[in-house]
């Protein structure tokens, strides 16, 4: 016969037991809420002009803006002219479609012809690099950009006039640990333009609990973490890495990894964005940042089951990143 019994002083040992996980697990949260609202009041408190935005055209680095786009999206003609009346003096803008009668077409054209003084081109068709077709939409972009820094913005994304001449800033600076930035991005900051109840938590998911992930885990910098909305880096650190995130190990100043790197490589995985910002940092050791701009995502029409059917999606995608496509048939715009 076998009899289980509890003294108190078992009870006890539970009782402190669940205590303590329970102090540490409130602890935690905190910690994370005070250094994400810290973080977040100390970067995005001031947005203070750039001086690139008024410098001469010579005096800057050149940046080729990548769009990927497929269909019509919430908002799509603000948010592309959001790129138009960017405040630098140098960047082209590349609008990449996969096919000839995308509904994105005609609105892209009216763009062209409304700001004549700028250079975009459209690119229509895809390179099949991989599984992923963001970026075997982006391969036309990426081959024929003029500049060597890139900065693919998805089409869901607005963004200030001031965020280009910010986040070239961002890229050039030093950093406190001497490691080169080689990728700068932005926070997703929601906004809804429906009242659909969906729409509204999916906002105040971005906006509150997932904004202080976001920047408290980029403010401890101890790994890397990046959705891919808004993305600045350049051509020739891309082209460096293969995506097995094993460190170079050539001492060489340009040394690059063995097999496929660049963009093509990075077309078998289905996030292509986390992949090339842990990429950059693995195998270059090098550093992201994060500008003190937003990356203002219009939320689209959501009801509760879609907001629900959505963060499904999302979490079997972040806990299988290289299995779950973030292409979901909505368009380029992925989850993150
Ligand atoms: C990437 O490069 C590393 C070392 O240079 C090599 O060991 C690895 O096999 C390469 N991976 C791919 C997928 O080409
Ligand atoms: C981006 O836009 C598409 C199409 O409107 C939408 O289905 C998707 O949910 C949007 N993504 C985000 C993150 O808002
Ligand atoms: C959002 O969806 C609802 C229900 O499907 C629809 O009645 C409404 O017109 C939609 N709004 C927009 C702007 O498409």
């Amino acid at each position: 016969m076998v009899s289980i019994s509890f003294n108190s002083e078992d009870y006890h040992d539970l009782n402190t037991f669940f205590a303590s996980l329970g102090l540490i697990w409130f602890v935690a949260l905190w910690t994370i809420w005070l250094l994400g609202t810290w973080a977040a009041r100390n970067r995005y408190r001031l947005r203070p002009r750039s001086p690139l935005s008024s410098a001469t055209r010579t005096a800057v680095p050149g940046v080729s803006i990548l769009r990927p786009l497929k269909g019509l999206d919430t908002n799509l003609y603000e948010n592309l002219e959001s790129t138009f009346i960017q405040e630098y003096p140098n960047f082209e803008i590349l609008l990449c479609v996969a096919e000839e009668d995308d509904q994105a077409l005609p609105l892209v054209r009216e763009l062209i012809a409304k700001y004549p003084s700028v250079n975009a081109k459209v690119l229509i068709g895809q390179e099949n690099v991989g599984v992923n077709p963001k970026v075997n939409n982006l391969m036309g972009g990426y081959r024929s950009a003029a500049n060597d820094i890139l900065w693919v913005l998805d089409s869901n994304v607005t963004v200030h006039s001031g965020t280009l001449a910010r986040a070239v800033d961002a890229l050039q600076a030093p950093t406190k640990s001497g490691k080169r930035v080689a990728l700068v991005h932005h926070v997703p900051f929601a906004f809804s333009t429906e009242s659909r109840v969906g729409s509204r938590i999916d906002e105040a998911f971005l906006n509150t609990n997932h904004a202080k992930m976001y920047l408290a885990i980029n403010t401890v910098a101890i790994e890397s973490c990046v959705v891919g909305k808004s993305n600045l880096y350049r051509r020739s650190d891309l082209e460096r890495v293969n995506g097995s995130l094993k460190p170079i190990t050539s001492t060489e100043p340009n040394a690059k990894q063995d097999g496929l790197c660049g963009l093509p490589a990075f077309g078998r995985f289905l996030a292509e964005d986390n992949m090339i910002a842990s990429a950059l940092w693995h195998e270059l050791g090098l550093r992201h940042d994060l500008s003190c701009d937003v990356a203002r995502n219009v939320v689209g029409n959501m009801s509760l089951r879609d907001y629900v059917q959505r963060r499904i999606r999302w979490i079997r995608f972040k806990s299988e990143p290289f299995l779950e496509t973030r292409w979901s048939g909505e368009g380029v715009n992925t989850e993150f």
